[in-house]
């Protein structure tokens, strides 16, 4: 199955993303994780990609439809893929109708005064990647699931997610009418447990 995971940042599709694809057994393709991983080997990619994602803004639609492309011609893409972060804008959704086509496109829907929190108290593990929020974590400062050092995004800074919020609203959600359009988008509430998100997200593409 060729999926897509839309939803404004901190919606939870890197969250549900992890079990989605294990069930699908398809590749989990984040571009923001690619970035973050270009950004820590010092790529040309990785360092035009910084100052856009340190602003908040979007990386440039040549940069990411290459990058993606590129990923998707990989051998372990043969029986599909789960794009979590792409396509954000409509040039980018385009391409994608041209090389590899999305059957279904799960929507994650979380209201905006709840994202600034999520995204404030979102933690990551170095590690093993996996994502926590401040509340769950109580005292513990290293990752509960591998004992990693926990780190806080370089744009989960309280003025990078307002601009994100922005962008988001201006130039991604447009995709929600135009997979609308095409049929293929399937709307979940992202405002509830993450396994009952989970549960409603395999439903959706029964
Ligand atoms: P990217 O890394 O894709 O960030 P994003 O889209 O802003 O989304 P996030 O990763 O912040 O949120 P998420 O939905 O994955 O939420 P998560 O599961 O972590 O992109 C970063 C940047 O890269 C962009 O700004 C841009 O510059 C660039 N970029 C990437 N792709 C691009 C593209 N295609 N074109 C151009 N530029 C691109 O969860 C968030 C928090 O909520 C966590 O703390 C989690 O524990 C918590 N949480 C999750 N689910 C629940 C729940 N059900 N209930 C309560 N809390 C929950
Ligand atoms: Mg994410």
């Amino acid at each position: 199955m060729k999926l897509i995971f839309l939803g404004p940042p901190g919606a939870g599709k890197g969250t549900q993303a992890t079990g989605v694809s294990s069930h699908l057994r398809v590749p989990h393709i984040s571009t923001g994780d690619m970035f973050r991983s270009a950004i820590k080997n010092q790529t040309p990619t990785g360092l035009e990609a910084k100052r856009y994602m340190d602003a908040g803004q979007l990386v440039p639609d040549s940069v990411v439809i290459a990058m993606v492309k590129e990923r998707l011609a990989m051998p372990d893409c043969e029986n599909g893929y789960l794009l979590d972060g792409f396509p954000r804008t409509v040039e980018q959704a385009e391409a994608l109708e041209k090389f590899a086509a999305p059957d279904a496109v799960v929507d994650i829907e979380v209201p905006d005064e709840m994202l600034v929190d999520r995204l404030t108290g979102r933690r990551v593990c170095a590690t093993c990647s996996g994502t926590f929020h401040i509340s769950k974590l109580a005292e513990e400062k290293l990752c509960p699931v591998c004992g990693g050092e926990l780190y806080q995004r370089d744009d989960d800074k309280p003025a990078t997610i307002s601009n994100r919020l922005n962008v988001y609203h201006e130039q991604t959600a447009p995709l929600i009418g135009y997979y609308a359009g095409l049929g293929r988008l399937k709307r979940i509430d992202g405002n509830a447990r993450p396994e009952d998100v989970f549960q409603n997200i395999l439903s959706s593409l029964e």
